[in-house]
């Protein structure tokens, strides 16, 4: 843990222009600098830095920040790496508040473990280039599947030896002790405390593929077997240690981040070799889950590069299988999802190979669906003719609409399911309604056995039947509502590394809350913060005005019942909050900025309609480009939010 007073040097030692100006050619305009995105690929400049605020704001991408939001943004660094990485650049000297000898030692545990883990990465491919066994079968075998020397550098592949200790005795020759080669999984003890124990290498005359973690140091590996040796698995892999555990990992996500910035979609395939043969095709955006089902984390890894992710698979069933369950996983959370079928019997990998670089990339481009088609079109052919056949396909796409948090999104892809199938809204809307509904009494149960966090608030359902018109004040103030509401509940929670209230805080710097009893509370809340203590809801309920103590307990203790009703209204979507407050509260400072540019749109359309009846040509000009500011920065923040937005 960083202290609070070092955290404080170096916010006051640091230029923002100057932290930014590393990584990005900055060109002055008035008080400010502007230049092209280094989050987004376009041709005319939206990201300004405001050295007076201290902050930065790219339209193209949605993000802003402070210095130290934009260097965990560019470099993917988390909130500590970013602070060590000024206090380097500034010579601030890091001061940590005092940690247990406990983890102290984990630290140093982990520390031995990468180091022994980047030793036998050097180790097997020294072994692959220049063993006469590493040339003549692990380095032939990559060349039979057509990797080049460039690709087998870029992804440190190796080669082991077929005998029984040849790694182990090395490492041990070289000073590493037995019990780290245990813990790392490199070497494998058999029958211990007996007369029969013994220990060999895990990995023994297999092609070995290193993987690495998101700062590019090597956590585990997996091997494949050459031969056709029946009794063996194809693949042997590293078992979880303190430094990698398999379902928070993806294999190829280090040498891809960078591309799949730059091209905003990230590319999931299935195995280690996919994920090579793409690179040689040019394709460096792609990851791979290894084999196993994608998980939650897995996901969320690639929401910190891209919101957009691609699926490629086989046409054969069980790669289709696997490919709607990963479907559904990434709707749920909160990314976009397109699918890339390859023909029967065809892999990415032996795709690519097959038909070449620039046929394989028009392939790519020529058949991304979305997944509504995707769905709509594997079902289509099952049931043709069939009524009971089609009620079930329109089921499986809704079931899938389901999952999408984001109501507006939702409600978007019914539109485009109802006219792709030619089925009425209506009927799809009322199906979605079934499913959210029982998918929330089932997460509601789930949550009553152990519930220690306050209340849950209503999961919107959207019932398009009466379009109602839609008040921007309105929409601010429950999103300012949604806003204290978190901050009371889950202040002391960790979000981005920080506590919920810092977030805040620190997100919201640039925003005054409309409400006043909202604003009040905030104020309060921002005092206490900066007194070093944060205020609980007993303090406002003990200290605050009438109206303050009324809505605090609501807060805190209500169901928001009226929020249903606001949801059909307003579209206001409340989050399930067994989830992660975190992801809550990430959300909540967008919605609440986004719903905020939208009142300012709407009260700057008052200025330009007066303008034109009655202002001067400046008046007008001055109205327009405001707003259309506003728009860039209205869809700055809606495509980070996902939401599309009518025109
Ligand atoms: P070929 O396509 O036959 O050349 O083999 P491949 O090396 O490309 O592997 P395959 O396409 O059969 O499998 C795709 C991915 O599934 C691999 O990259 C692995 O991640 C995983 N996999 C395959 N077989 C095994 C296995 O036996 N054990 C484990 N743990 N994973 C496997
Ligand atoms: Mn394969």
């Amino acid at each position: 843990m960083i202290s609070r007073d070092t955290i404080e040097e170096i916010r006051n030692r640091l230029d923002i222009v100057d932290v930014i100006s590393d990584f990005v050619s900055l060109k002055k305009a008035g008080q400010n600098y502007k230049a092209l995105s280094p989050f987004a690929n376009e041709k005319t400049p939206s990201f300004f830095v405001v050295p007076a605020k201290g902050i930065f704001k790219d339209f193209s991408s949605g993000k802003g920040g402070d210095a130290i939001t934009f260097v965990m943004e560019h470099e993917k660094m988390s909130y500590s790496e970013s602070l060590r990485y000024l206090a380097k650049k500034y010579g601030v000297e890091i001061k940590e508040d005092k940690q247990s000898d406990e983890s102290k030692a984990a630290l140093s545990e982990r520390e031995g473990l990468y180091i022994l883990m980047n030793f036998a990465k050097d180790y097997y491919h020294t072994q692959l280039l220049t063993s006469e066994e590493g040339m003549s079968i692990g380095l032939s075998y990559f060349r039979e599947r057509g990797f080049n020397d460039r690709t087998i550098g870029k992804f440190e592949l190796g080669y082991a030896l077929n005998g029984w200790e040849n790694f182990s005795e090395e490492a041990v020759a070289k000073g590493y002790n037995k019990e780290l080669l245990e813990k790392t999984g490199l070497t494998v003890k058999k029958e211990e405390g007996t007369e029969k124990e013994r220990s060999y290498d895990r990995f023994r005359g297999r092609v070995i593929f290193p993987v690495h973690n998101i700062s590019g140091k090597v956590i585990a590996f997996g091997a494949r077997m050459l031969g056709k040796e029946k009794n063996q698995p194809k693949y042997i892999n590293s078992p979880e240690t303190e430094i990698y555990h398999k379902s928070d990992v993806l294999y190829g996500l280090y040498q891809a981040k960078n591309a799949i910035r730059q091209q905003d979609v990230c590319y999931l395939v299935e195995g280690y070799t996919d994920v090579i043969s793409l690179h040689q095709a040019d394709v460096e955006n792609v990851v791979s889950s290894s084999g196993t089902a994608l998980t939650e984390s897995q996901i969320k890894l690639i929401r910190r590069f891209t919101e957009n992710i691609t699926v490629l698979f086989d046409g054969d069933t069980a790669g289709i299988k696997a490919a709607l369950r990963g479907i559904d996983m990434i709707l749920k959370g909160g990314l976009n999802v397109r699918v890339v079928l390859f023909p029967d019997g065809e892999d990415p990998d032996s795709y690519s190979r097959k038909v070449g670089t620039t046929e394989f990339q028009k392939f790519l481009s020529d058949h991304t669906q979305d997944f509504v088609s995707f769905k709509a079109g594997l079902f289509a052919s099952q049931s043709a003719g069939d009524p009971i056949k089609k009620a079930e396909s329109i089921k499986e796409i809704v079931t899938s609409i389901a999952q999408i948090p984001d109501p507006v999104k939702r409600s978007v892809y019914i539109q485009e399911t109802s006219s792709l199938l030619k089925i009425p809204e209506e009927v799809l809307l009322s199906e979605l309604n079934k499913i959210l509904i029982q998918e929330r009494r089932k997460t509601q149960t789930d949550n009553s056995r152990d519930r220690e966090v306050p209340p849950i608030s209503d999961e919107t359902i959207p019932e398009i039947s009466e379009p109602v018109k839609i008040d921007a004040q309105g929409m601010v103030e429950l999103q300012e509502r949604e806003t204290i509401r978190l901050l009371l509940n889950y202040a002391e929670k960790e979000v981005d590394e920080n506590t919920l209230s810092d977030f805040f805080l620190r997100e919201l710097d640039d925003v005054t809350l409309t409400n006043p009893v909202y604003r009040q509370i905030y104020e309060d809340f921002k005092n206490g913060v900066s007194k070093g203590e944060i205020p609980n809801s007993h303090y406002f309920i003990q200290h605050g005005s009438e109206e303050v103590k009324r809505t605090v307990t609501d807060l805190i203790t209500m169901r928001y019942e009226p929020s249903k009703h606001w949801g059909d209204k307003f579209k206001i979507h409340f989050s399930k909050e067994d989830e992660l407050v975190s992801e809550l509260a990430l959300t909540n400072v967008l919605r609440l900025k986004f719903r905020f540019v939208q009142k300012l749109m709407e009260d700057n359309l008052q200025k330009v309609k007066q303008a034109e009846s009655s202002g001067t040509w400046e008046d007008l000009d001055e109205a327009l480009l405001a707003q259309a500011g506003l728009k860039e920065a209205e869809q700055g923040l809606a495509k980070m939010l996902g939401i599309v937005i009518a025109r």
